[in-house]
């Protein structure tokens, strides 16, 4: 049914559940689901590590070789449920999903060359199609032809509300403010930096998922993609 390989390109704001969403299309697809956020909190991780953010600001002298020198990739969880993502062979999964990263994530992938890099090994992911990509620009830069773009959003307090949960359930220890904070920051950060802002492309489709399960919205975007495949083999 699905033998027309298509490009995906899922943006939005932060929290609102690209990433399962994403998932949970790649695999009813049967097709490779990347989480570009991902390559960013890695990338900060590293950064943190290595003592480069110090006051809110990167140390740009000393990025160069950093980047130069780290690696972001993943493997396949044993039940080949998901993705781990790996830094430089270590897996730092769950590390990049703290507050902390959260809190300087937005800093970093907001610097030219930290993007240059990231979106240079995303296209090249993506080259042969049969690809859902969650992200921030990646109907907009990262894969402009995508046949399918989605622009997710929901209320922020319910995004918080959800993350809270999320971050709840992995026993990490904060208040929803902190969460709700973090998230208004950056969206904030994402939308107004220069470099790659988060914005809808013009041929993106909006979806408000504040008052959607997450099998309404599957149903939706089934029904949207069976459609852009019955226009594409009409060709
Ligand atoms: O999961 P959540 O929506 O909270 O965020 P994420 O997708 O893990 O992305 C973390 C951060 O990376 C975002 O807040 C952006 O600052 C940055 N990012 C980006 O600039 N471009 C992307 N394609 C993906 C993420």
């Amino acid at each position: 049914m699905y033998n027309n390989n298509i490009v995906i390109a899922i943006d939005g704001h932060s929290s609102c559940g690209k990433s399962t969403f994403a998932k949970q299309i790649a695999l009813k697809l049967g097709y490779i689901y990347i989480d570009s956020g991902a390559m960013y909190r890695a990338i900060t991780l590293a950064c943190i590590q290595q003592n480069l953010i110090a006051n809110g600001k990167v140390n740009l002298e000393q990025l160069p070789n950093l980047l130069q020198h780290t690696e972001v990739s993943f493997i396949s969880k044993t039940d080949s449920t998901g993705w781990i993502t790996l830094l430089n062979g270590a897996d730092v999964e769950e590390e990049i999903r703290t507050l902390k990263v959260s809190e300087n994530v937005s800093l970093v992938a907001a610097i030219p060359m930290v993007r240059e890099k990231m979106v240079e090994q995303q296209q090249q992911m993506g080259k042969n199609k049969g690809i859902v990509m969650d992200g921030r620009d990646i109907g907009t830069v990262v894969f402009p032809n995508a046949e399918l773009k989605i622009f997710m959003t929901a209320q922020p307090e319910i995004r918080a509300q959800r993350r809270l949960k999320e971050m709840e359930d992995k026993g990490q220890k904060v208040s929803f403010h902190e969460v709700l904070a973090n998230i208004l920051e950056r969206d904030r950060i994402d939308q107004s930096r220069e470099a790659s802002p988060l914005r809808q492309a013009p041929d993106a489709i909006i979806l408000d998922n504040s008052n959607l399960t997450v099998s309404q919205q599957m149903e939706w975007v089934m029904e949207l993609i069976e459609t852009k495949l019955k226009e594409i083999r009409k060709g």
